[in-house]
């Protein structure tokens, strides 16, 4: 049984004095919420991935820092909380991103009362920018979709998507959901491919649900399909998320997301990165080489989380028990295979170049 909820709906809001966000590893089938009230607390639902998607953990890591000032004895505390939090997953760079600029503006704040205070506007700050920012994504990509559209008005324009880049991995909105739902208010039809995203099947079990709420046309396949649908002419445009992109424009996102742009090139389906401008790490200059990708446990490959026919949500071995399993969270697709990145400040090419053309301030 698939859950259904009003929307719009935020993946993370206050309550009293501390937040409440969705536990995003029992969707379809269960709309559970999770009380989050301690820095601990914090760094647990990022871990377990209750929260995921570059955006969301880092605004449920901001007012971690808020949770971890306001139990803390002293303003030194700071650099452990910042700790704990950066250690929490390592990949998304939105988190650190997030956390150095805690650390800045905190420094500056004169006693721990003041920095409790500070971070809390932060953190409420961060979550209202990412809702801006990702509005601003789909002004961005939207004529992209827009061009197909007017080219092939037969059809609905085909978007092939991986993991979930919506607004489930964000506070609303989504990145590549957002030119989605824009268009699709603008009366332009559309249907999504949505790879199921093994080994935590975030394509088959969130984006499918969100774009079920949002009344979006859309079809789940097995990651491997997506080439064979490119080879038929199936697809129009490939549209993903990111957790880091390098001032060279290397992105790394969810496992699998290399192969998807290695299909693209090959059958001349253009491939782009939508991505906030808290995503981009303006320190690391060679995302193939460079980027920390995280390990996760071998179990996730091993098992998987389901409803069965009595509608009782259950774990499932579907290999040798004794079997070694490698999960490798995330991969690098280099620059040179991506059309182009979708940002809030516009479209540009997957460069330092392009990257400055748009942020000219981190020259
Ligand atoms: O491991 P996850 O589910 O946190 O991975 C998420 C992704 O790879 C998303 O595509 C990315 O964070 C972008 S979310 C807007």
């Amino acid at each position: 049984m698939e859950v259904t909820i009003p929307v719009p709906l935020r993946t993370l809001w206050e309550h009293e004095d501390h937040i409440v966000v969705i536990d995003q590893r029992k969707l379809p089938h269960q709309f559970v919420i999770e009380h989050v009230r301690s820095l601990k607390a914090a760094v647990w639902v990022i871990k377990e991935m209750v929260v995921r998607g570059a955006p969301l953990i880092a605004c449920t890591g901001a007012y971690g820092v808020y949770f971890g000032l306001r139990d803390a004895q002293n303003s030194s505390d700071l650099e452990d909380i910042l700790s704990e939090l950066r250690n929490s997953r390592p990949t998304a760079v939105n988190l650190f991103n997030t956390m150095d600029r805690l650390e800045e503006e905190l420094s500056k704040c004169q006693s721990l009362q003041e920095m409790r205070v500070k971070s809390l506007e932060l953190a409420r700050q961060i979550v209202e920018e990412d809702v801006e920012i990702c509005r601003l994504i789909g002004v961005s990509g939207l004529p992209l979709i827009e061009a197909i559209h007017a080219n092939n008005p037969e059809r609905p324009v085909q978007i092939l998507t991986h993991c979930n880049a919506g607004m489930l991995g964000c506070i609303e909105w989504g990145t590549i959901s957002s030119p989605i739902y824009q268009a699709n208010a603008k009366g332009i039809p559309v249907h999504v491919w949505v790879d199921e995203t093994r080994p935590r099947n975030q394509g088959a079990n969130l984006t499918a649900w969100e774009l079920t709420q949002n009344g979006i046309g859309h079809t789940v396949i097995v990651d491997n399909t997506g080439g064979h649908l490119m080879q038929k002419g199936m697809v129009d445009l490939v549209i993903v998320g990111a957790d880091r992109v390098t001032r060279n424009g290397d992105t790394a996102n969810k496992i699998g997301t290399y192969l998807k742009a290695l299909a693209a090139k090959d059958n001349k389906v253009p491939f782009y990165i939508a991505l906030p401008s808290t995503t981009v790490d303006w320190k690391t200059f060679n995302g193939v080489k460079e980027i920390e990708i995280e390990e996760r446990s071998p179990d996730e490959v091993k098992y998987v989380w389901g409803n069965n026919d009595k509608g009782e949500f259950e774990r499932v071995l579907i290999c040798p028990e004794s079997s070694p399993a490698l999960n490798i969270g995330f991969d690098v697709t280099p620059a040179r295979l991506i059309s182009g990145l979708i940002t809030d400040r516009g479209i540009c090419d997957s460069s330092e170049q392009g990257l400055l053309s748009l942020f000219p301030e981190k020259r």
